[in-house]
C-alpha cells in the first residue's frame, strides 16, 4: 500500500502574511504586478488544468509525448536514483508517466507545490504507484526543494523535475538564481529534468495565452476574487480585461489586467489602497520562451551538464536532462 509520509504544510511563514507583503510591494511598482504564482488557489489550478486541455496550449500535449516516448531512458539515465522530488507539478500526471518507467522501484517521492488543491489532485493521480512514499510540501520552490533534498533518507541520486515550462515565470536572473539555489542543494550527479517552452511564432504563443474561449481570461481575472476573498480587496472583475503582448527582446509573453476606468481599489488585509488609471496595465505573468541551446547554457552556468535532450518538433517544447557536476 502507498505511504503519503507528509500531506500537511511545511511553510515557515504565514502564507496570508506573505502575500499581504508582496502583494503591497507589486501594488507599489510601476507597472503594478501580482506575483503570478498567486494565480493558483484551488479554482486557478482547476482552470489551469483545463487551460492545459485546450487545442491552443501545447505545452501540456508536447511535454507529455516526449515524456511518454523517454521516460524510460530518463528513468535510466537517472542512475538508480530513489528520490524524486517534482517542484510545482500541477496535477501529478506528467510525474505519474515517469513513476510508471521506474518499473516499480520504492522511491522517495517529494510534491513541492504553493497550492494545496494541486497538492491534493497530485496525491489522488499517483495513489495507483503502490511502491513509492509520498511526501508533500506546501511551499515554494526554493524553500521546498531545499527541504526535500535535505530529508534524504539514503545515499542514492535524486531526480528533480521541474516541468511545463514552470521555469519560464521566472525572469533570467531569477533563474539563474533558483538554479544556483537547487545546484547547492543537489548532491554530485544528482539529476535535473527541466521541461521548456521555445520560441515559436507570434501568433501561437499569443493563442496559448489568449484563447478564443476565454479561459486563459478567466485564469488571469481569479486572481483579483482570490485578493477580494483572501485580502479583503474590492476588486471588480468586470472592470478589467485580459491582455496578452509578446515581448520578442525579452523573449516573453507578457500576461496583463488592464483597467477599463479610472478607479480607487483597496487592498485592506495588505493596507493599501490605491488608485488605477484608464488603461493602466497590472502584470500578472510573464512566460520567457527560450532557444535549446540557451537552456543548456543556463543548466551550464549554474553547474548543472547535459545528459540529454529531446524537442518536440511540432509544439517545440525542450525535456532538457541535466547532471549535477561535482
Ligand atoms: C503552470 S502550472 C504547471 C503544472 C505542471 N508542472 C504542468 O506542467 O502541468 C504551475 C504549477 O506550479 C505551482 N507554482 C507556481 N508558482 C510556484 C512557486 N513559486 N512555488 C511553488 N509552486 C508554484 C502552481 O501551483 C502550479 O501547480
Amino acid at each position: 500500500m502507498q505511504q503519503v509520509q507528509s500531506a500537511a504544510a511545511t511553510l515557515d511563514a504565514d502564507p496570508t502574511i506573505e502575500m499581504a507583503r508582496e502583494i503591497a510591494e507589486g501594488f507599489a511598482r510601476r507597472p503594478k504586478e501580482i506575483p503570478a504564482k498567486y494565480l493558483y488557489d484551488a479554482l486557478g489550478s482547476k482552470l489551469f488544468e483545463a487551460i492545459c486541455e485546450l487545442p491552443w496550449y501545447r505545452i501540456t500535449r508536447g511535454e507529455h509525448s516526449l515524456l511518454a516516448a523517454h521516460a524510460g531512458a530518463i528513468m535510466s539515465a537517472s542512475g538508480g536514483c530513489d528520490t524524486v522530488v517534482e517542484l510545482g507539478g500541477g496535477s501529478g500526471e506528467k510525474l505519474s508517466v515517469l513513476l510508471a518507467a521506474a518499473g516499480g522501484r520504492e522511491l522517495d517521492v517529494h510534491l513541492v507545490d504553493i497550492s494545496p488543491a494541486a497538492l491534493a489532485q497530485s496525491e489522488r493521480n499517483l495513489a495507483a504507484h503502490l511502491s513509492v512514499t509520498l511526501h508533500a510540501h506546501e511551499a515554494d520552490y526554493e524553500t521546498g526543494v531545499r527541504e526535500a533534498l535535505r530529508r534524504r533518507r539514503t545515499d542514492g541520486r535524486a531526480l528533480v523535475l521541474f516541468l511545463g515550462s514552470n521555469i519560464g515565470n521566472l525572469s533570467p536572473d531569477q533563474a539563474g538564481h533558483f538554479l544556483q539555489e537547487l545546484r547547492r542543494a543537489c548532491r554530485p550527479g544528482d539529476r535535473l529534468l527541466l521541461g521548456a517552452d521555445l520560441v515559436k511564432p507570434e501568433a501561437e504563443l499569443l493563442l496559448a495565452y489568449d484563447d478564443p474561449l476565454g479561459l486563459t481570461a478567466a485564469f488571469n481575472k481569479n486572481v483579483l476574487a482570490r485578493l477580494n476573498r483572501e485580502l479583503d480587496a474590492d476588486f471588480d472583475l468586470l472592470a478589467f480585461d485580459h491582455c496578452v503582448e509578446w515581448n520578442p527582446a525579452a523573449s516573453r509573453i507578457e500576461v496583463y489586467l488592464v483597467s477599463r476606468a479610472d478607479q480607487l481599489v483597496c487592498i485592506r488585509g495588505a493596507g493599501c489602497c490605491t488608485s488605477i488609471d484608464e488603461g493602466e496595465r497590472i502584470w500578472t505573468e510573464s512566460s520567457y520562451k527560450y532557444e535549446p541551446a540557451g537552456i543548456a547554457e543556463m543548466g551550464a552556468r549554474a553547474g548543472f551538464t547535459v545528459r540529454e535532450q529531446w524537442i518536440e518538433p511540432e509544439s517545440r517544447f525542450a525535456l532538457t536532462l541535466f547532471e549535477s557536476e561535482s
